[in-house]
């Protein structure tokens, strides 16, 4: 089988892929997190892989940035690859005060100023989720380890250099950071019935203008990989 944008064949993936924005970054937990992980996807440099983590299963593949990105590669993961679960594993900008750099957040929802829904036809706002038993277990998995993660809104934006100057204004509704592709994931996990969550490590701050430096994005983000691995092995023994 394959795709334009993904020369997997059928059954190359695991039941959970982890997505990161970066391809270097998907390579970098391949080869400290997984055990014998193996290049399944290399189109467009987009790098999958499929290991073993603690004897389960497991993927992990860049989805690009930005929603028209992550909705090619989820959707094939979800319709053409047989994958149950996609856990973004991303960076995010605080819009809220009640975030530090290096806060784990989890996007319990995804506001968006794209119309990436407009595509469903639907009469209305669809508001985008992430799938509860998947964020239970990851909440549950983090409290395990001693971490306590931000659990709500996230803004997920089309835009990075933003003209209109309103994204604190989202802050103001509760939305605890900015990212660019968690409500298209979200859309298409509800489409395809399957699930999906993001985990998100606070790489930026709009409040305080603070942000980390470029290698800690790369290899600073253990914490959040390994509560999406575990996650990802609890999972491999639920049903959809
Ligand atoms: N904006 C959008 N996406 C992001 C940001 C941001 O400030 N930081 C990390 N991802």
């Amino acid at each position: 089988m394959g795709t334009p944008h993904n020369n997997a064949g059928t059954g190359d993936f695991g039941k959970t892929v982890l997505m990161p924005g970066d391809p270097l970054r998907a390579k970098f937990i391949a080869e400290n997190f997984l055990t014998e992980a193996k290049l399944v996807n290399n189109v467009r440099g987009v790098q999958g892989y499929t290991g073993s983590y603690n004897g389960v299963r497991v993927s992990v593949m860049a989805s690009g940035m930005g929603m028209p990105s992550i909705g090619i590669y989820s959707h094939e993961l979800f319709h053409f690859f047989g994958v149950e679960n996609i856990i973004r594993v991303g960076s995010a900008g605080a819009i809220s005060p009640k975030l530090a750099l290096r806060d784990v957040v989890f996007g319990q929802a995804a506001c968006t100023d794209s119309n990436y829904a407009h595509q469903f036809g639907l009469s209305g706002h669809f508001a985008p989720i992430a799938d509860y038993t998947l964020l239970e277990t990851a909440v549950r998995t983090a409290r395990e380890m001693g971490i306590e993660p931000a659990v709500g809104n996230l803004l997920s934006s089309d835009v990075f250099y933003n003209k209109a100057g309103d994204t604190m204004k989202w802050g103001e509704m509760g939305v605890l950071a900015i990212e660019m592709e968690s409500a298209a994931l979200y859309c298409n996990a509800a489409e395809s019935g399957r699930r999906a969550l993001t985990i998100c490590t606070v790489s930026d701050s709009l409040v305080t203008g603070k942000e980390l430096p470029p290698e800690d994005r790369q290899t600073g983000f253990t914490q959040m990989m390994e509560i999406a691995l575990k996650t990802a092995a609890v999972m491999d023994g639920t049903r959809l």
